[in-house]
C-alpha cells in the first residue's frame, strides 16, 4: 500500500482544526516528493481555518526543518530575545519547555501565554509555525487557537466597514512588562524590529478571506484614535476573537506536529502544568510577506 492510500484528515472542530494521519515527514520519498503528499496536506492546512496536526511524526530536527522549508523561508530567530533559547545545532529550531538541565533551561519557559500571532511586530510577520511535541505532560499544557476569519464574518456587516481600513501600531516594546517580563529584551531586538503599522482587518494572501489581526502582546494602539478609543475598541475584538466557538483546544499528544497560520489565527499556551510534568518542543517559524 502506498502512502497516498492511508493519507487521510479528520475535521477536529467546526471552527478551525484538522488532524492528520498516515503519512510519514520523515520518509525519504515523501522528503523527496516521490509521492506529491505534501501538495494535499498544504491544501487541507489552507482550508482547515489555520490548525492542522500531524499525528505520530519521529522527526529528527533535520525532518522538521526539511518539511517546514516546503512552506517557506525559515526566520532565524537570531538577535530576538528568544535567542537564548535556540537549539544549540540548528539554530532555526526554537526551544519550548520548562525542563532545567544542570542549571540551564532547555527552553523557553511560558511561551506564549497570551493571545498572539507570531512575530506581529515584524514587517515580515510570521507565516506559519510549527510546534514538535517531544515531550508532552500527562496533563494540561494545551495550546488554544481562535479563528480570526470566522471571528472577522460574524460581525455585522456595519462593524466591519467601520473597522476596515484602520490600522494598529505593533511595537515589542510593550512586551518587555507583559508577555516577555520573564525575559531580557535586548536593544538589539528592538532596533532592528523599530514599531510597525499593519492593517487591523488583513486579507489572506492564499485563501483571499479577509480576517482580524490582533496581537493582545504588541498592539499599543489604533492608528488616528485617541488611548480611551483605541483601548475600548481593541477591547471588545479581543472580548470577541475568543469566543469559544471559534476556538479550538489542542490536547497535546506526542509527536505532534502542529502548524498553525498566523495570518488567520491568534493562539495561547496554556500554562497550568508547573509540578505537572515536564513539556519540551521544537518551533520553526517561516516567513511571510508584509500583512495586506
Ligand atoms: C508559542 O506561542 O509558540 C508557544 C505555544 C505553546 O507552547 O503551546
Amino acid at each position: 500500500m502506498s502512502a497516498a492510500d492511508t493519507l487521510s484528515f479528520q475535521r477536529l472542530n467546526p471552527s478551525l482544526g484538522v488532524q492528520v494521519t498516515g503519512v510519514d515527514l520523515a520518509d525519504p520519498a515523501f522528503r523527496s516528493d516521490g509521492t506529491n503528499l505534501f501538495g494535499q496536506i498544504y491544501r487541507g492546512w489552507l482550508d482547515s481555518g489555520g490548525v492542522m496536526v500531524i499525528r505520530d511524526q519521529n522527526l529528527e530536527p533535520e525532518d522538521q526543518l526539511a518539511f517546514s522549508r516546503r512552506f517557506g523561508e525559515l526566520d532565524p530567530l537570531e538577535g530576538a530575545t528568544v535567542e537564548p533559547y535556540l537549539h544549540p545545532e540548528h539554530r532555526e529550531i526554537y526551544r519550548v519547555s520548562n525542563k532545567v538541565k544542570d542549571g540551564v533551561k532547555l527552553g523557553r519557559q511560558r511561551a506564549g501565554v497570551y493571545w498572539h500571532s507570531d512575530n506581529s511586530h515584524k514587517e515580515r510577520a510570521a507565516k506559519a509555525s510549527l510546534l514538535y511535541g517531544i515531550e508532552i505532560p500527562p496533563y494540561g499544557g494545551d495550546t488554544m487557537f481562535s479563528n480570526m476569519t470566522v471571528a472577522y464574518e460574524a460581525l455585522s456587516e456595519t462593524f466591519r466597514r467601520t473597522i476596515d481600513g484602520l490600522r494598529c501600531i505593533h511595537d515589542f516594546e510593550k512586551a518587555k512588562s507583559g508577555s516577555f517580563k520573564n525575559e531580557t529584551v535586548t536593544d538589539r531586538h528592538l532596533t532592528t524590529t523599530p514599531p510597525i503599522s499593519h492593517p487591523l482587518v488583513r486579507t489572506h494572501p492564499e485563501t483571499g478571506r479577509k480576517c482580524l489581526y490582533l496581537n493582545a502582546g504588541v498592539i499599543t494602539g489604533i492608528e488616528g484614535m485617541d488611548p480611551e478609543e483605541s483601548a475600548a475598541l481593541l477591547d471588545f475584538l479581543y472580548r470577541h476573537c475568543i469566543r469559544p466557538e471559534f476556538v479550538y483546544r489542542h490536547q497535546w499528544r506526542e509527536k505532534d506536529l502542529l502548524i498553525w497560520d498566523n495570518r488567520c489565527t491568534m493562539h495561547y499556551a496554556v500554562a497550568d502544568y508547573d509540578g505537572v510534568g515536564e513539556r519540551y518542543m521544537h518551533r520553526t517559524t517561516v516567513f511571510g510577506d508584509r500583512p495586506v
